[in-house]
């Protein structure tokens, strides 16, 4: 018998309305088809320049280091905590959901004092609550996420940076779901270093990290320089406690993606076609005009839900634009009526994690589909799964509610 393995991959349609990964753009899956060059081709290092170009206007930074790191997001998490933080260096983290958690564990495993702050799931911090944490513990890094997926909350950073200028304090944000479907100033807020995902608002697959450091993070990291033995130079005089890992060693990857070109680790080319094209059509869409679309279609979808008679979880005031949280109605099991929703319709929404898992169905809408066809098809087949458990919704309350906000 023939295995199933030798057949040609035949991948079911799906339309992607979790938290993501979201369905690809046609477009960038078209990008990554395209051949691959050499490592050091003048096409192969032009194309990366004009990705660090492209990633200036998402991130909205005059930082020169702007680039990727070759991996999921949490790769480039990885990468700029690792590479700040040495053994005993302390951080605070904000924490109000899953990924916070996240970067306390991270930061742990760098070796650094961790001193956390918590709001309840589906709140996000206050500034001056920000300040008291970083008067008390004296960090050398704030480190917190912007939007939440867990929770769908977005913390809103400006007042952050600027305590964090004030207190001399570095500022890492973890933006993997938030940008380019949800304000990001990096410049204007004073964040030192930034890192995404492409899977979220910017419509592409996971597997590349873009990441942007500021002038006095890049010092932070030059003073750590330790190039490889067998690709270092008599210019190369080691600095500072080595960063603990190779492959995220952010001084390295400077020097790879800068004019030295240091051979450093193979790029993952058909990641840098996606992520150059992901960056490329949101540029051109306009990075306003994409906020202000996931801002339309996030609303739809929001107004959509509600018209179904269902509950939002959390503080919709500080909602990220890209997914909102729905209560699962009582008497209704939540991983087989998601079941149902991909079996008979092919569309995916998802759960949450910890304290919200099977309480509540997270319904993203980003990246490419935040469009009007996605979100009112995704509310007209859960209306038909809810109507299937006997839940008493609105006829046509979804879709109608939805078409109101477009008109
Ligand atoms: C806010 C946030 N940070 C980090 C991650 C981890 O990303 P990845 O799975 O690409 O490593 C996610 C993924 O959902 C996320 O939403």
């Amino acid at each position: 018998m023939v295995s199933r393995a030798t057949a040609e991959l035949d991948v079911p349609p799906r339309l992607l309305m979790g938290p993501g990964p979201i369905t690809v753009d046609p477009r960038v899956l078209r990008a990554m088809s395209a051949q691959l060059v050499g490592q050091f081709d003048p096409f192969m290092t032009t194309t990366m320049n004009e990705t660090m170009e492209l990633y200036r206007a998402v991130f909205r930074t005059d930082n020169e280091q702007t680039f990727l790191v070759d991996g999921t997001s949490r790769a480039g998490i990885e990468a700029a905590l690792v590479s700040l933080l040495e053994p005993g260096d302390r951080v605070l983290v904000p924490v109000f959901g899953r990924f916070g958690h996240l970067l306390q564990e991270i930061a742990a495993r760098c070796g650094a004092e961790v001193h956390t702050v918590e709001v309840p799931w589906g709140e996000v911090f206050a500034p001056e609550a920000v300040e008291d944490a970083v008067v008390r513990v004296r960090p050398k890094l704030v480190a917190l996420v912007q939007g939440d997926t867990s929770t769908t909350m977005c913390q809103p950073l400006a007042g952050i940076g600027e305590i964090c200028r004030r207190h001399d304090v570095l500022l890492y944000c973890d933006a993997t779901a938030s940008l380019g479907g949800n304000p990001f100033e990096a410049d204007a807020w004073g964040i030192d270093v930034a890192t995404a995902g492409l899977q979220k608002c910017l419509g592409g697959p996971s597997g590349s990290a873009p990441v942007t450091l500021s002038p006095r993070a890049v010092e932070v990291i030059d003073a750590r320089a330790h190039v490889e033995a067998g690709i270092r130079s008599d210019q190369d005089t080691d600095r500072g406690t080595r960063i603990a890992s190779n492959y995220l060693d952010l001084g390295q990857i400077m020097a790879y993606w800068g004019p030295r070109r240091l051979n450093h680790h193979t790029e993952a080319g058909s990641m840098l076609y996606a992520a150059r094209e992901c960056a490329r059509l949101l540029v051109a869409e306009g990075v306003d005009a994409a906020v202000a679309r996931h801002e339309l279609h996030g609303r739809a979808m929001l107004e959509g839900v509600r018209g179904l008679g269902l509950a939002v979880f959390g503080d919709v005031a500080h909602k990220m634009t890209n997914v909102v949280a729905v209560e699962i109605p009582d008497g209704v099991p939540g991983d087989a009526a998601r079941n149902a929703l991909l079996e008979d319709f092919g569309i995916e929404i998802g759960t949450s994690f910890g304290p919200l898992a099977g309480r509540v169905w997270r319904i993203g809408t980003m990246g490419y589909n935040a469009r009007r066809d996605a979100v009112l098809t995704t509310l007209a087949a859960l209306e038909q799964v809810l109507r299937g458990y006997g839940v008493p919704v609105t006829a046509g309350g979804g879709v109608c509610a939805a078409r109101e906000v477009y008109a």
